[in-house]
């Protein structure tokens, strides 16, 4: 199963892949996780995609595509993967058939999640982050079971640069531009699946699997 999700920040796609990944024995693929993790390591491409990240603008085509055409080659992508915020332009979504065709596979579905703005801002306001294993909390809507500790590797939580709600709302302008296209994009190629993002994690789960199993 190779399936893609896609929303606006904020709208679940972390939280969804997570689970989705653990019950399909596939790796889930988190552009902005590689980023951020190449940020704090203050690699070459860490270094580049730093300035972007903080405003809140998406890094350039040609910088994430090079990194998702690698991680697509790495051996436990055979069995399948969910791609978590890629494609997020016309040019990426391009690319990405360019090479999921050359390695002789196919999309089976993209999810998409619908959520307003006000509850962007709502739910990033409050999310705590791990750093090491990516897991994502909120600290009402979905707290850990320890304040400020990962449930699942017992690591400190943190809260994300760009969850200041000023570099939220430039993510969801970016989305807007950028990403929204991308719904037209797969509807055209008859792969689209959106979803309310606003139910519970419980129902929008849910509504995944019975996507997923038709
Ligand atoms: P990225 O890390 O991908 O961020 P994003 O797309 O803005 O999405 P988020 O991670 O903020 O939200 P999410 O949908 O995963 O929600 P989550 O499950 O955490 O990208 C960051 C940056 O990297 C970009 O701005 C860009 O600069 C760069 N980048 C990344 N990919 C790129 C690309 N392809 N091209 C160019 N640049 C790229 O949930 C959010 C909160 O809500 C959590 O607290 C969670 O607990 C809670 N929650 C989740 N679901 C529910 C629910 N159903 N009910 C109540 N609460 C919920
Ligand atoms: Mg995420
Ligand atoms: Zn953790």
């Amino acid at each position: 199963m190779n399936f893609i999700l896609l929303g606006p920040p904020g709208a679940g796609k972390g939280t969804q892949g997570q689970a989705l990944a653990s019950r399909y024995g596939i790796p889930k693929i988190s552009t902005g996780d590689i980023l951020r993790e190449s940020v704090a390591l203050k690699t070459p491409l860490g270094l580049k995609a730093k300035s972007f990240m903080d405003r809140g603008a998406l890094v350039p085509d040609e910088v994430v595509i090079g990194l998702v055409r690698e991680r697509l080659k790495q051996p436990d992508c055979q069995k399948g993967f969910i791609l978590d915020g890629f494609p997020r332009t016309i040019p990426q979504a391009e690319s990405l058939d360019q090479t999921i065709a050359d390695a002789g596979k196919s999309i089976d579905a993209v999810i998409n999640f619908d959520l307003a703005e006000a509850e962007i801002v709502r739910r990033l306001s409050g999310r705590r982050s791990c750093p090491n294993c990516k897991a994502v909390f909120h600290i009402t809507l979905n707290p850990p079971r320890q304040s400020g500790i990962c449930d699942q590797c017992q690591n400190g939580l943190v809260q994300r640069e760009d969850d200041k709600e000023d570099t939220v709302r430039n993510r969801y302008k970016e989305y807007l531009e950028k990403t929204s296209p991308l719904l037209q994009y797969y509807e055209n190629s008859g792969l689209l699946h959106s979803l309310a993002g606003n139910g519970t994690i419980a129902l929008v789960s849910k509504e995944i699997e019975r996507i997923l199993s038709v």
